[in-house]
């Protein structure tokens, strides 16, 4: 925390541009922050903040001297060495990542031997040969390159920098660019992986698969569950205690969302198909996920004979709590199938119902929880907010015309709902 702590410089200020920022200004770093969206910069440069994220506001007001942000280039390569690059990956049409984001930043990059390219935006393994070919055709060739991957999640982004598991550094080069952003990692003493830059690459996307392989296994583990009466609960609490297995990722629920884990999962797939390799693992993660989004529907039309006109109430939308993110959320299908279906969807988020709305226009959205439970058939919980764990199940049974309640993240007291009188059940309680 001295003033002798390195400068960086970060391009792309969305939610992993701005957490390093904030993250390294904390640790007294000056920090140039710049993203082509002039609205955003503004935004920033007054002191608002463009996402919802726990705690961000009050470290990007609190290092404010620290934090430079501008939609020019030109001060970050005059104030720093590194430059990380934070730019979106998002996918193509055909499934791989989108990489104009990141090559704009390679070409507007000078010329020169002081600077590198730290690249903490998810790319393809291969995509850091391919830059620094690119940058030695273009005479740049100076240029250090670093693959620094990122592995915050949204939500708690903020203790995930502070608290990481690793910090995976990978260079081809002379070394110099990788020494300083180690060095720069170095205060929060977590392992470091000192590797080379496609294996740094592919350790991202092995992580993102990998995660979501969980996630999907615990899924088909619960779909099993239900027909065989077994508790996933129960399961995942006795398989967790394997050390070699470990308790985390293995919530059953209505699939995972957000905008890492798909996209990850099919660059990863892509990228082995165009090496000439088929990952056949990865075509099943996928597709539990997505058949796990409409489990919720065969549930509800085991109690109503049709869906239409029944009146649902969605509880949460957001793809995990404490974000607004609606990327890849598994209530943009759940809603879609159910209006699909004539039936009456009525959402409350408390905090992603305007990105909602930009995703889903017509979804008819409540101002309040009590708005999306009264007069409701059945109620559903998507998102596992505090403040729905918390309700009166009481209340509730009498708000409702209906009594059935859907815990699609096994997140609610099950016994105090089926003791208000309503019809419980969670994923893979049977
Ligand atoms: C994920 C990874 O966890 C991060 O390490 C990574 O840096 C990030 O992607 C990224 O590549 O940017 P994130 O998508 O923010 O982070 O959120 P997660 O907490 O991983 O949750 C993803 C989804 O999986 C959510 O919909 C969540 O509800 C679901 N999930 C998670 C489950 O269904 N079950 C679980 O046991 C855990």
């Amino acid at each position: 925390m001295t003033a002798a702590r390195e400068p960086i410089g970060v391009i792309g200020t969305g939610y992993v541009g701005l957490v390093t920022a904030v993250g390294f200004a904390e640790l007294g770093s000056e920090v140039y922050c710049v993203d082509i969206d002039h609205a955003k910069i503004e935004l920033l440069s007054r002191g608002e903040v463009p996402i919802y994220e726990p705690g961000l506001a009050e470290l990007i007001a609190r290092n404010g001297e620290r934090l430079h942000f501008s939609t020019s280039l030109d001060e970050a390569v005059a104030g720093a060495r590194l430059l990380f690059v934070s730019v979106g990956t998002p996918p193509t049409y055909a499934g791989d990542a989108d990489l104009s984001a990141v090559l704009a930043v390679v070409e507007a990059m000078p010329a020169s031997a002081e600077h590198a390219l730290v690249m903490k935006s998810t790319v393809p393994c291969g995509t850091g040969r391919s830059i620094v070919r690119m940058l030695v055709e273009a005479g740049k060739g100076d240029l250090a390159y670093v693959s620094c991957p990122e592995f915050l999640k949204e939500g708690s982004a903020l203790a995930d920098f502070t608290h990481p598991d690793r910090v995976v550094v990978g260079d081809d080069g002379d070394g110099w660019a990788a020494d300083a952003v180690s060095e720069l990692y170095a205060p929060l003493g977590a392992p470091l992986v000192r590797t080379d830059v496609a294996s740094a690459e592919m350790i991202k996307l092995a992580s993102n698969a990998f995660l979501a392989t969980k996630i999907s296994f615990i899924n088909e583990i619960a779909n099993v569950c239900e027909e065989t009466g077994a508790n996933v609960l129960e399961v995942a609490r006795g398989v967790g205690l394997d050390q070699r297995i470990g308790p985390k990722f293995l919530s059953a629920g209505i699939g995972y969302g957000g905008s890492c884990f798909s996209k990850d999962v099919s660059a990863l797939k892509l990228l082995a198909a165009n090496s000439g390799y088929h990952f056949q693992l990865l075509s099943a993660v996928t597709e539990v996920n997505e058949l796990q989004k409409r489990r919720v529907l065969s549930k509800l039309t085991k109690r109503f004979d049709a869906l239409a006109g029944r009146r649902i109430g969605l509880l949460g939308l957001a793809f995990k709590p404490n974000t607004d993110d609606m990327r890849g959320a598994s209530s943009l299908v759940l809603a879609a199938r159910l209006s699909a279906e004539g039936a009456q969807v009525r959402a409350f988020d408390p905090i992603a119902t305007d990105e909602a709305r930009k995703i889903m226009p017509e979804l008819d959205c409540a101002d309040s929880v009590e708005g999306a439970i009264a007069g409701a058939d059945a109620i559903v919980l998507v998102t596992e907010w505090p403040q729905f764990l918390a309700l009166d199940w009481a209340a509730v049974a009498v708000a409702m015309s209906g009594n059935v309640v859907i815990d699609g993240r096994n997140a609610l007291d099950g016994r105090a709902v089926a003791a208000a009188g309503l019809d419980y059940e969670g994923i893979g309680i049977g």
